[in-house]
């Protein structure tokens, strides 16, 4: 399946609070040796004062800036994110109204942190779908606020942050070959619960735990095998055409390592910034996007795989030849 659009504007926001691993060993039991020999994570960007959607609306603007195209230009926006202010209404909404886009079609994804992956397949689907030549998709992420604070094996992997790209229609295919898969029975491996009903009438208890759970080295041997078979698969639909370049998923340098090893990618053929940012969910790529194309290691022509996994168990990939 090849879908004819193309991305046509990047744009990032991450807060302006940064936290070393050093400030982490003032208020735990770790290292910053620990860290980075772990997961290659040197620091990463937590939320003070911002807000998820307003770094979603920061990174909105600045893809619109990019991409030359005005709020009302937008027929669609896709929200992506596991922590969003509002249970309702969607991040879309909330994006639609912070851009001043009148009116438009507007829903949220959410695939823990493959989200991206699966909004983008998502969002140039609906424009096909829906006749419509523009869209914009927004992935925001407030994750330290579901952080344990006292789990010093997983609040140290993660950081705050939004990423987002302006998709138009084209002729030619640039968004391709989308790859999705959920692994069925997998929800006690990766999970954030929800706050229990509390009614006046039912039995639940009001201090459930709502922070992130995880069984890491469940989800490290998961996202080894997730990024190797998702690689893999997209390199098989490509055929004769290579695949230049590959933005994963943001998670750990070593998970990154062990897919080089697995495929015959080289590791400089894979961008990396997790050590300034740590594990946004479903921000990471279009973070990275944003960094990747500013710095010009992301070149107009690249065919580039965008693979990741996540809560779910989630995973897959998706091929974007680079239009800017
Ligand atoms: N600092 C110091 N020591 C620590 C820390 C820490 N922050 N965290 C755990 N330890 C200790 C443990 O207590 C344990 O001590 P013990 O041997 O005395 O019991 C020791 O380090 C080893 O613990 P392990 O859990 O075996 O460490 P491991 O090598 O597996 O690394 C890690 C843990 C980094 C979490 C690894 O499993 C991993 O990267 N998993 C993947 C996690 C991930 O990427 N999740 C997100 C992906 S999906 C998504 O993006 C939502």
């Amino acid at each position: 399946m090849s879908i004819s659009a193309k991305i046509v504007g990047v744009g990032a926001c991450v807060p302006q609070k940064m936290v070393d691993n050093h400030m982490l060993e003032a208020i735990m039991d770790t290292s910053d040796e620990w860290i980075v020999k772990r997961t290659g994570i040197r620091e990463r960007r937590l939320v003070t004062e911002e807000t998820n959607t307003e770094m979603a609306i920061s990174a909105a603007k600045q893809a619109m800036d990019h991409a030359d195209v005005s709020p009302d230009d937008i027929g669609i926006i896709v929200g992506c994110t596991i922590t969003s202010d509002f249970a309702t209404p969607s991040l879309a909404s909330l994006v639609q109204k912070g851009i001043g886009c009148g009116m438009a079609a507007a829903m949220d994804v959410a695939a823990g942190c493959t989200g991206f992956i699966y909004a983008l397949a998502t969002i140039t689907s609906m424009m096909d779908t829906l006749g419509v030549d523009t869209g914009l998709l927004v992935a925001a992420e407030n994750l330290s606020c579901r952080m344990n604070w006292e789990d010093r094996a997983t609040c140290i992997l993660f950081g705050d942050g939004a990423g987002a790209v302006v998709v138009k229609r084209s002729e030619e295919n640039h968004i391709k070959h989308p790859f999705l898969r959920a692994i069925p029975d997998t929800d006690d491996v990766l999970f954030i619960k929800n706050k229990r009903n509390d009614n006046p009438w039912s039995a639940a208890q009001a201090n459930d735990d709502i922070s992130l759970t995880m069984k890491g080295q469940d989800v490290f041997v998961f996202a080894v095998d997730a990024m190797e078979k998702s690689i893999k698969h997209l390199e098989a639909a490509m055929g004769d055409t290579k695949i230049d370049k590959i933005v994963p998923h943001q998670a750990n340098n070593r998970i990154i390592q062990f897919a080089a090893n697995s495929t015959h990618f080289d590791k400089d053929q894979f961008y990396v910034n997790v050590d300034k940012y740590a594990n946004t969910s479903s921000a990471t790529i279009p973070i990275a996007l944003k960094e990747a194309h500013d710095s010009g290691w992301l070149k107009k022509g690249d065919e580039v795989a965008l693979v990741g996994f996540g809560a779910g168990l989630t995973y897959g990939g998706i091929v974007v030849k680079w239009a800017i």
